[in-house]
């Protein structure tokens, strides 16, 4: 049987609320689908609010309940008025993947635009940074909860032509590192996952559509594919589960071996 598509829910997150930003596509919206099947509540979180919605339908589609919320990670008083939304209509926060990501500059520092740099920090690194601020003290009221951040293969090495993204993706883990240490005696777990390639719009936009391309980027990996988005989701949701009770402040890959040699 194969492990990589969607199977059935491995955890019971009923009555649970979820945050997923990045949730209108590739890993938000298969990590939004997997929590709601563990019957979690969740708010489907993205800048692009369309594409959320539609992450919404295949939840609602699938028997589960969801809200799609409008968000620039960015922007601190849009991160505040996303988790007083997800609090304001289910009353609680559990959990959060802060998953909300950009492709890098893709050119040399040399040839980098300042405001290429400064977004990609904004997005993917400040911006979880904005949301642990506002879900951290919702998640201690209700009791505690449990936060993956997303970082990347590119935030355990390095790689050219991706310097803003790099970055971002090891400062990430520097930040989760810290943010646990701090939250663990409010019951607060905070981990950060690092996946390799996996399918997703941000991908496609990558590899345009060639081949070649992606069997060059398999190749990259041991295991000599790239992912499902589900492969990358379910260990989110372990993660972010009791089965992880004892994982806090971890740097987990889920990268096909990406980063072992
Ligand atoms: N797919 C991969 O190969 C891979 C590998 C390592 C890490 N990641 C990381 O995983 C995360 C998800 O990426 P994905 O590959 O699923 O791509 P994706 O493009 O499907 O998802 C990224 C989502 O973030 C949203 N977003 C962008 N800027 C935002 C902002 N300012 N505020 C709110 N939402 C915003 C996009 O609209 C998009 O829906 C990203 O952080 C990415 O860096 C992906």
């Amino acid at each position: 049987m194969s492990t990589r598509g969607s199977a059935m829910a491995k955890h019971d997150f009923t009555n649970r609320v979820a945050l997923v930003t990045g949730a209108a596509g590739g890993i938000g919206r298969a990590t939004a689908l997997e929590l709601a099947r563990a019957g979690a509540k969740v708010a489907v979180a993205d800048i692009d609010l369309e594409h959320a919605k539609n992450t919404v339908s295949l939840i609602e589609q699938a028997g589960g309940t969801a809200l799609a919320i409008r968000v620039d990670v960015a922007d601190p008083l849009s991160v505040a008025a996303m988790v007083a939304k997800t609090v304001d209509t289910w009353g609680r926060l559990d959990f959060a993947h802060n998953n909300a990501g950009v492709l890098g500059g893709s050119r040399p520092i040399v040839e980098m635009p300042d405001e290429v740099w400064l977004r990609g920090i904004a997005v993917m690194l400040t911006g979880v940074f904005y949301c642990m601020k506002h879900e951290i003290p919702a998640m201690i009221r209700g009791g505690g909860g449990a936060i993956v951040n997303t970082s990347s293969g590119a935030g355990m090495i390095g790689v050219p032509n991706q310097a803003d993204y790099v970055a971002a993706k090891h400062g990430v883990i520097g930040l989760t590192k810290s943010a646990a240490l701090e939250n663990i005696g409010h019951n607060v777990r905070i981990n950060s996952i690092c996946p390799g390639t996996a399918r997703s719009r941000m991908v496609d936009n990558w590899l345009q559509g060639s081949e070649d391309a992606e069997r060059q980027v398999a190749s990259l990996h041991p295991i000599g594919r790239i992912a499902e988005p589900e492969e990358i989701a379910r260990v989110v949701c372990w993660l972010l589960s009791d089965d992880a009770s004892f994982v806090v402040g971890a740097t987990i890959a889920a990268d096909g071996g990406y980063t072992v040699p």
